[in-house]
């Protein structure tokens, strides 16, 4: 299928939907927990956003793409007063983290299992606080580059759902994936990179707990970056 007769709801998601195998137990935690963390998005966004949680939540963040959930997890257990969106369209790491939540439930994650953009589009104007894409899909390939969640499309996206002064934060192990997130943010005109010093992108995000896909390049040698832009006040 090219990129261009993909359906909507697949609009930015290129990937595997499903590993080799899924394990009873994790079948068992699609079939049992799921249901009560999913969002529906044939209804409406609640008035006022923080409403979609269990408990009161002072502030809602979204992370794109949360593969096994460890950062998703850790976070929310840190944060107990923010809301949490995780959104993972591959089948086996929505069951890793729902066997964690079966385990060790919390009031304050939701998710989705399919493309984010759709997300993007439910979400109300300033409703987020942050939103986290951490290794995203790569797309080392310059004919693939048109891939990359991070382009004009989903920055509009991005702009349109952050609050102003909110925060987009990016980690890559891929040099040229930095590189073309550094140049469409700047180019968008909304974000505004919140680095002064070197330090600034080379060290994690303070209480990062890293992930899998991070610990996997660091194994094979490269360095991330950990971008962070802000949804500057005065632009649009
Ligand atoms: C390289 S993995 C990184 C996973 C995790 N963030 C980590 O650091 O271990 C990228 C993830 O993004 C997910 N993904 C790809 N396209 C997506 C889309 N359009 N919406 C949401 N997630 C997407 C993939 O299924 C995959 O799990």
């Amino acid at each position: 299928m090219t990129a261009e007769r993909r359906s909507r709801s697949t609009e930015a998601f290129f990937g595997r939907r499903r590993g080799k195998t899924i394990r009873p137990l994790q079948a068992g935690a699609l079939a049992d927990v799921l249901p009560g963390y999913q969002i529906d998005l044939d209804t409406a966004p609640p008035q006022p956003l923080a409403a979609l949680f269990e408990t009161p939540v002072t502030a809602v963040r979204l992370e794109i793409g949360f593969g096994g959930g460890e950062h998703l997890l850790h976070a929310a257990r840190l944060e107990p007063a923010s809301g949490f969106i995780g959104v993972e369209p591959f089948v086996n790491g929505m069951a890793r983290l729902m066997l964690s939540l079966g385990e060790a439930p919390l009031a304050n994650i939701r998710v989705y299992g399919d493309d984010a953009t759709r997300v993007l589009d439910w979400l109300p104007s300033g409703a987020i606080d942050t939103i986290d894409l951490f290794y995203p899909d790569p797309w080392p390939k310059k004919k693939h580059w048109k891939r990359r969640f991070v382009g004009k499309a989903n920055l509009d996206r991005f702009a349109r759902v952050l609050r102003h002064g909110g925060r987009f934060r990016f980690a890559s192990d891929i040099d040229t994936y930095v590189n073309w997130t550094l140049l469409h943010c700047r180019a968008h005109g909304a974000f505004e990179w919140l680095a002064s010093a070197a330090d600034d992108w080379r060290e994690p995000y303070p209480d990062w707990p890293g992930t899998r896909y991070e610990a996997k390049a660091l194994r094979e040698g490269r360095h991330p970056a950990y971008l962070t832009f802000a949804r500057k006040h005065d632009a649009g």
